[in-house]
């Protein structure tokens, strides 16, 4: 499958989209993870690639991935936790990745290799960690396609959500409505409808996918239903109460 039907694929996704991250599988049984994966409907692939450096953690990298894309044609989202994203692109661009996320901690500079990877014709992604403020990335919005906002200091799956990150979830919907919202970070049943609500469309989940009993069906069905729920602006728990206010607004549409 070419990557512009991936993409496509990704584009059409129901929303909020809710997508494994690939840290806490079986690396010994991978064929059977992806086949898994797809057969209990994720509609893209969370891929954590850590350095030792810019994160405190080491995962895989460019030849992995380009192992999977032989047994997936799922869109691969590739979150780039590493120093030096634009050294690595064309490996992460040949691997097969389709959306490229790397840290503006990493790249505070980072139009030029937005536009690379576009001109490859991946989507490209922003990532902030919990501490940067929205307004870092505020200028960039335009050249974007996703924005990643971390809800855990990234290198290690299976963390606590903080959600004073969904301020910045609001900001980035009110600034460019239509802007994919990723979040990624202590996602599950409990957090997804939070998440949800502030405007998030891509729930990244790790640890809460890979429950013990293998039924990843169940485990994402579960965060999707979280979050249908969560869609309604007056659950969310930082609303202003409605009193005898107008209707609220409705919430972003499932294809916002
Ligand atoms: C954290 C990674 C996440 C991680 C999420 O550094 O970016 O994608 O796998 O795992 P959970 O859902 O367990 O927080
Ligand atoms: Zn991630």
């Amino acid at each position: 499958m070419e990557r512009s039907e991936r993409l496509r694929a990704w584009d059409a996704a129901t929303l909020p989209a809710v997508t494994p991250s690939l840290l806490n599988c079986d690396f010994a049984r991978m064929t059977a993870e992806l086949d898994a994966l797809r057969r209990a409907g994720a509609p893209a692939l969370h891929l954590d690639v850590m350095d030792g450096h810019f994160v405190p953690n080491l995962s895989y990298g460019a030849p992995v991935i380009a192992g999977w894309r032989k047994h997936s044609d799922l869109p691969f989202d590739a979150h780039l936790m590493i120093d030096d994203p634009s050294r690595y692109l064309d490996d992460f661009v040949k691997a097969g990745c389709d959306v490229i996320l790397f840290h503006i901690e990493a790249v505070p500079e980072p139009l030029n290799l937005l536009r690379r990877i576009r001109r490859e014709g991946c989507h490209a992604g922003l990532v902030l960690n919990p501490p940067t403020p929205a307004t870092a990335v505020e200028p960039f919005l335009a050249e974007i396609d996703v924005v990643l906002v971390m809800s855990v200091m990234p290198g290690f799956g299976g963390q606590a959500f903080d959600p004073t990150v969904l301020d910045k979830v609001r900001f980035f919907r009110q600034a460019r409505p239509g802007l994919r919202i990723s979040i990624d970070g202590g996602i599950n049943a409990k957090t997804a409808g939070a998440a949800a609500a502030a405007g998030a469309t891509q729930l990244v989940v790790g640890s809460a996918t890979f429950r013990p009993d293998g039924n990843y069906a169940a485990a994402l069905a579960e965060v999707s239903e979280a979050a249908r729920r969560g869609r309604k602006p007056e659950d969310d728990p930082h609303s202003p109460p409605r009193g005898d206010a107008p209707a609220a607004p409705a919430a972003p549409s499932s294809r916002a």
